[in-house]
């Protein structure tokens, strides 16, 4: 979706060096009488042209610096060049990032899920859509309600396909869905609600003190991409934190199918739901990395 240009460049500052029209995307600034002007009539917004100036002579409006000042730390804004990491350091950082399934049930500061969401947006998006959504569940209890509208849907899902009549019925017709369920999942759904029903066991946020659905607003070009995307983003930064986080591909599915367990969370109903993340503070320390399984992968010399 075309944006409007918020680009302002103040031509007292600029000197003339055209780096910010060779950086822009969208073709949006010329050279003109030896200064960078706006000549084109949409923008991607995505403030290259701000980062690379030299002189501090642009500024895009629609940028919201509030959303690189951060309350739990302070972040240093000035560009880390290619190559000026510590690329052992990030990728332990990356493998020693596991799902947690066990949490202690201490309440997650407020500030540190609000940084949270602020880190998920330093993730790109499809043509700068940016059109995410973040629902914060700050405390075990919300968490819980999620669990609990989750879980009521599972049971319905679990008593549909315990229908053999109806699965038979719904392939039939090109649905193969509720079987492929039936198979796949009712019998550790079945455990799961008996654990919860009988001895209180969370299967499903695994406890989790809090909790961030991710979802898009209308627009988005590559929606389920973005999220999770920005998903990623946050689960290293909430290691990084000192939080333990898991994705909840189950609560995912569950409101694809019926989006108003999201509603009850006040998700509109123009959006959807594409990532999940339970979060808190971790019960289980780790000692080691561990590998991965060998990938599919070919060179193409
Ligand atoms: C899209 C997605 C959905 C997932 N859903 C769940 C889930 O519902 N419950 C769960 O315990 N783990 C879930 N996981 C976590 C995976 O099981 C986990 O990432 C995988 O086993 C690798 O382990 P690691 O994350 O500890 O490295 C999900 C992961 C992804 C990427
Ligand atoms: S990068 Fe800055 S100084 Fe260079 S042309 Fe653009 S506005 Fe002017």
């Amino acid at each position: 979706m075309p944006q409007a240009v918020t680009t302002v460049i103040d031509p007292e500052r600029c000197n003339g060096c055209g780096r910010c029209i060779r950086v822009c995307p969208s073709q949006t600034l010329s050279l003109v009488g030896g200064k960078a002007v706006v000549t084109g009539d949409s923008s991607l917004n995505c403030g290259h042209c701000q980062a690379v100036c030299p002189e501090g002579a642009v500024r895009v409006g629609s940028l919201d610096p509030e959303q690189t000042s951060f309350a739990t730390f302070e972040l240093d804004e000035t560009w880390l060049p290619h190559g000026g990491y510590d690329l052992p350091g990030l990728v332990r950082l990356m493998a020693s990032r596991r799902s947690c399934r066990n949490f202690r049930r201490e309440p997650v500061p407020r500030e540190m899920l609000a940084d949270l969401v602020k880190i998920g947006l330093s993730a790109p998006s499809g043509t700068n859509s940016q059109r995410w959504s973040f629902t914060v569940l700050p405390s075990r209890e919300k968490v819980l309600e999620l669990a609990q509208g989750v879980g009521r849907v599972m049971a319905e899902f679990n008593r549909m396909s315990e229908k053999a009549w109806l699965r038979k019925l719904m392939r039939l017709v090109g649905k193969p869905q509720l079987d492929e369920y039936f198979h796949e999942y009712h019998d550790s759904v079945s455990r799961g609600l008996a654990e919860w029903e009988e001895k209180g066991i969370d299967r499903l946020m695994h406890g989790a003190a809090a909790a961030i659905m991710i979802g898009s607003r209308p627009g988005a070009s590559t929606p389920k991409e973005d999220a999770l995307l920005a998903a990623g983003h946050m689960l290293l930064a909430a290691h990084a934190m000192g939080l333990g986080t898991c994705l909840i591909g189950f609560a995912v599915a569950v409101m694809d199918q019926k989006p108003e367990v999201g509603r009850a969370f006040g998700v509109g109903p123009d959006e959807k739901i594409h990532a999940v993340i339970s979060l808190g503070w971790p019960k289980e320390e780790y000692v080691r990395l561990t590998g991965r399984r060998a990938p599919a992968l070919r060179w193409c010399d």
